[in-house]
């Protein structure tokens, strides 16, 4: 099946390489070609690193060879069967990307977006068909997390949510099917945990590091909250966190997420976030 990927950053590239690992031909688009060789090194370095293993079913080249990269959105489209959106969070920019797909993809096509915090229902607005779009939220890093949210929007049809559903299967994933509310399942339940985590810090009560170890080794989380901001993406949050309080989920505003992100902070991609990492773009331990 032809799946085209539109967005190839810290977790475009990594679903991807899950795709592509079940076999599936895979188009990834971006907006420039840097972007998309760097989301290609990454995808190499994972598919290496799962083949240490011994978690790799074939090798990596052969794998590698289903990948195909494009700046061009029109040709990544033409002829899908199999759409994921991953850009920002950005309805406007989401909204043509489906507009696009659905005159370019092949008839009948399935189109998903990986989005964390914008309602389906509202992407989907003023399609000719709402009824193939639903949500297919993934966790970072895609072809490690088990877990995969399938969002059913106001119009998606049965056929869709069960489309979506024998796919996440087949990627190995489990999967709940979740309303379309802010922040769907598992980010109202992160979010929470977070914004409990920023009011310590914010009101001097904790430090990051104490909440952060605090996280990891008495409540067992395998990242402490703080860390796994900054490998998230502190203006993934951010906007995770303004969406969901714009469509009435009421949360604690967290302030020195906004002011990192303010300075260009971004989290492990950027080098600096709660903490900093020695080469952007690649995660590792403080
Ligand atoms: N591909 C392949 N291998 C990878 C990898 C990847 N993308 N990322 C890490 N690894 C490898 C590491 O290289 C390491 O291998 P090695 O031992 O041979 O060097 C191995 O996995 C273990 O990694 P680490 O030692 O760095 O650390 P951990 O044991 O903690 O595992 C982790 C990494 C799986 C990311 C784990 O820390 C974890 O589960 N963290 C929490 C992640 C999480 O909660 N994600 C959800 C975020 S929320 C989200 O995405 C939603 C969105 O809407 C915001």
């Amino acid at each position: 099946m032809k799946v085209a990927v539109i967005g190839s950053g810290v977790m475009g590239h990594g679903i991807a390489e899950l795709f592509a690992m079940a076999g599936h031909e895979v188009w990834i688009n971006d907006v420039s070609e840097e972007i998309l060789k760097s989301a290609l090194q990454r995808i190499r370095w994972s598919l290496e690193k799962l083949a240490e293993r011994g978690s790799l079913k074939e090798n990596v080249d052969s794998v590698m060879s289903r990948i195909r990269s494009s700046v061009d959105q029109e040709k990544t489209l033409r002829g899908a069967e199999f759409v994921v959106e991953v850009v920002k969070e950005d309805l406007e920019l989401k909204r043509e990307i489906f507009k696009r797909a659905e005159r370019l993809a092949s008839e009948g096509a399935t189109l998903v977006s990986n989005t964390s915090s914008l309602p389906i229902t509202e992407i989907s607005q003023g399609l000719s068909h709402p009824e193939r779009v639903a949500g297919m939220h993934f966790f970072n890093p895609p072809v490690l997390m088990p877990l995969v949210e399938i969002v059913r929007g106001e119009e998606t049809s049965e056929d869709t949510v069960r489309k979506v559903a024998d796919l996440s299967k087949q990627l190995g994933k489990e999967f709940i099917v979740v309303r379309d509310v802010p922040g769907f399942f598992v980010n109202r339940i992160l979010l929470r945990i977070m914004e409990a985590g920023c009011f310590l810090v914010d009101k001097g009560f904790a430090s990051v590091e104490e909440v952060d170890s605090t996280s990891m080794e008495e409540l067992g989380f395998p990242m402490g909250v703080f860390l796994l901001a900054d490998y998230t993406g502190l203006d993934v949050g951010a906007s995770v966190w303004n969406a969901v309080i714009k469509r009435g989920f009421e949360a604690y505003p967290c302030r020195k997420v906004q002011e990192l992100v303010s300075q260009g902070h971004l989290g492990v991609k950027s080098g600096r976030g709660f903490y900093s990492y020695p080469q952007p773009g690649k995660f590792t331990r403080p």
